[in-house]
């Protein structure tokens, strides 16, 4: 069998547990269904030396959030020589940071918006002039828009300030606010596929309804016109590429109201359920969830 017996990493110990069991799930069958020779590991049961043991050849990584798509699995798994999917070490430890990975991306002139890290001791009416308002307050390394507010006045920042640092015992992100239309680029392999545009009820700022309802639209194609749907993709490839990432992923951007786009964030190891993004794209040109499963898998790497 042409990649042998195959891991599908799943579940894990993160928030996004669930999700990932989702993902994985989906991955498992879809892999079977290709004749691979897949099994499910739940590096959350079961010591990753198993996979020596147990003659596993390679990983697909379908776990989400810290301790599957931060770079600590990747590096376990780079020193048992052990091929597995997405990005490596570097690509995964800083996007999980969205701090450092705007820092990579200023560094080389994209754009993504303003920001400050904040600390207990700030003066919240002058982070408030500088970024401007409303601003957006969340977590740097958490996912899933937790701990994330939307701040309309400077006296909300103290506790939207809390509620990142404190509640999630992380570094706390001011960014300026992006009051435009919300993309997601997926990136496979060497291309960018067709955006995704994300659309909330209410407009695009209700992260409750964006996570619980069912009420976001997902558009895709995305409504643009190609010629700058395609630079739009090139600057998500780019993107991608610059803070070390490879195999797939995805980024999220948003455009403002002069139609000027504005980086928000990558992921390295995006959701793969049936409803997920990534496979709805690649839909869009032709591959199906089970061919986008093997062309993950045959980019699986070590180094
Ligand atoms: N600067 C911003 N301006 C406007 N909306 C934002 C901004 N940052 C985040 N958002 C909204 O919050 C959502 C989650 O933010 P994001 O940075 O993608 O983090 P994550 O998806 O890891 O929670 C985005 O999809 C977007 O709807
Ligand atoms: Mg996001």
């Amino acid at each position: 069998m042409k990649f042998g017996k195959v891991a599908v990493l799943m579940g894990g110990s993160s928030a996004e547990r669930e999700i990932s069991l989702m993902s994985g799930n989906g991955v498992l069958k879809a892999l079977r269904s290709k004749g691979v020779d897949a099994h499910a590991f739940d590096p959350s049961q079961r010591d990753l030396s198993e996979l020596r043991r147990d003659k596993f050849e390679r990983c697909f990584v379908a776990l989400h959030g810290r301790g599957g798509e931060d770079g600590t699995l990747q590096g376990a798994l780079e020193t048992m020589g052990m091929p597995y999917t997405g990005s490596g070490v570097l690509g995964s430890a800083i996007g999980m940071d969205k701090w450092r990975t705007k820092m990579v991306w200023l560094a080389n002139g994209l754009p993504t918006p303003r920001y400050r890290i904040l600390s207990a001791a700030d003066d919240w009416t002058a982070v408030a002039r500088e970024l401007g308002l409303p601003l957006i307050v969340k977590p740097a390394n958490e996912g899933s828009t937790l701990g994330l507010t939307k701040v309309a006045d400077a006296s909300q920042l103290p506790a939207a300030y809390e509620l990142a640092a404190r509640k999630y015992r992380d570094t706390a992100l001011a960014e300026s606010f992006i009051d435009g239309p919300e993309y997601t680029a997926s990136i496979l392999g060497e291309t960018a596929l067709p955006l995704i545009r994300i659309v909330a009820p209410q407009g695009n700022y209700d992260y409750q309804n964006k996570y619980f309802t069912d009420d976001t639209k997902y558009l895709c194609p995305c409504g643009l016109p190609a010629q700058q749907e395609a630079e739009l993709q090139a600057l998500a490839l780019r993107a991608f590429k610059l803070v070390g990432c490879s195999g797939w992923g995805r980024i999220d951007l948003m455009l403002d109201a002069a139609g000027r786009p504005w980086l928000l964030e990558v992921n390295t190891s995006p959701g793969m359920t049936g409803h997920s993004l990534v496979p709805m794209a690649a839909r869009v040109v032709g591959i199906s969830y089970e061919d986008l499963c093997m062309k993950i898998l045959e980019g699986a790497h070590v180094g």
